[in-house]
């Protein structure tokens, strides 16, 4: 699963990055916080929504990403992903993994679909050998990162840019059909890190 173990780096940084933004609070902060909304019902033109919001504003850019998480057509319209979420796989989930050539589970970093109409599609063999189809099921917790925007798509412009980063800490779009690499280097730190795998998405 290599796209899983990209995550995992990059979700890494981005709550170092949070945890050093963090601003304690003053010992002000309820009395604070019970002017801030007094402050708009005072002023109920505040809560207007017919109004557009401020050409720069990014707050809701922000609850949109949070709603379009594996959802399929935002993720492809809007396929340069910029958010790293930590997850769990829960226990009994059904997993697929085809192109086996033999019967025999992957044991290299290899990746597994949700969906067996998706790993079907690599099932692959010839007439003598036939084609082997795994199902796995998760009998431990899995911890993943998932990466937004189709992340799976090894295409120029930006859709393994967050990948990058965490594996390489820069982007290597010259490096973009590298996933042999790319997946070494998740794996690495994904395992410092307790991260079971990588979760990415893209259109099929
Ligand atoms: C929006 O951001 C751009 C780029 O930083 C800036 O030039 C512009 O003045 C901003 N507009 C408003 C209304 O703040």
């Amino acid at each position: 699963m290599r796209s899983v173990m990209r995550v995992a780096v990059w979700l890494f940084l981005v709550v170092e990055q949070v945890l050093t933004a963090q601003i304690p609070l003053s010992p002000d902060y309820h009395e604070e916080s019970l002017d801030f909304y007094s402050h708009f019902e005072r002023d109920p033109r505040q809560w207007d929504l017919d109004e557009p919001h401020a050409v720069n504003t990014t707050g809701n850019l922000v609850f949109e990403t949070a709603n379009s998480l594996l959802q399929h057509w935002a993720n492809t319209r809007y396929r340069i992903g910029h958010t790293i979420v930590p997850g769990i796989v829960p226990v009994g989930t059904i997993l697929y993994h085809g192109a086996l050539s033999s019967p025999h589970i992957p044991t290299v970093p290899d990746w597994v679909a949700v969906e067996p109409e998706h790993s079907m599609i690599f099932c692959s063999g010839t007439a003598e050998t036939g084609c082997w189809h795994a199902t796995f099921a998760v009998t431990r917790p899995m911890k993943v990162l998932y990466f937004d925007g189709s992340s799976a798509a090894k295409i120029a412009g930006g859709t393994m840019d967050t990948q990058d980063l965490v594996a390489w800490s820069e982007m290597r779009p010259e490096w973009v059909g590298d996933e042999e690499q790319r997946i070494q280097d998740l794996c690495k730190w994904g395992l410092k890190n307790g991260v079971n795998g990588l979760v990415r998405f893209v259109l099929f």
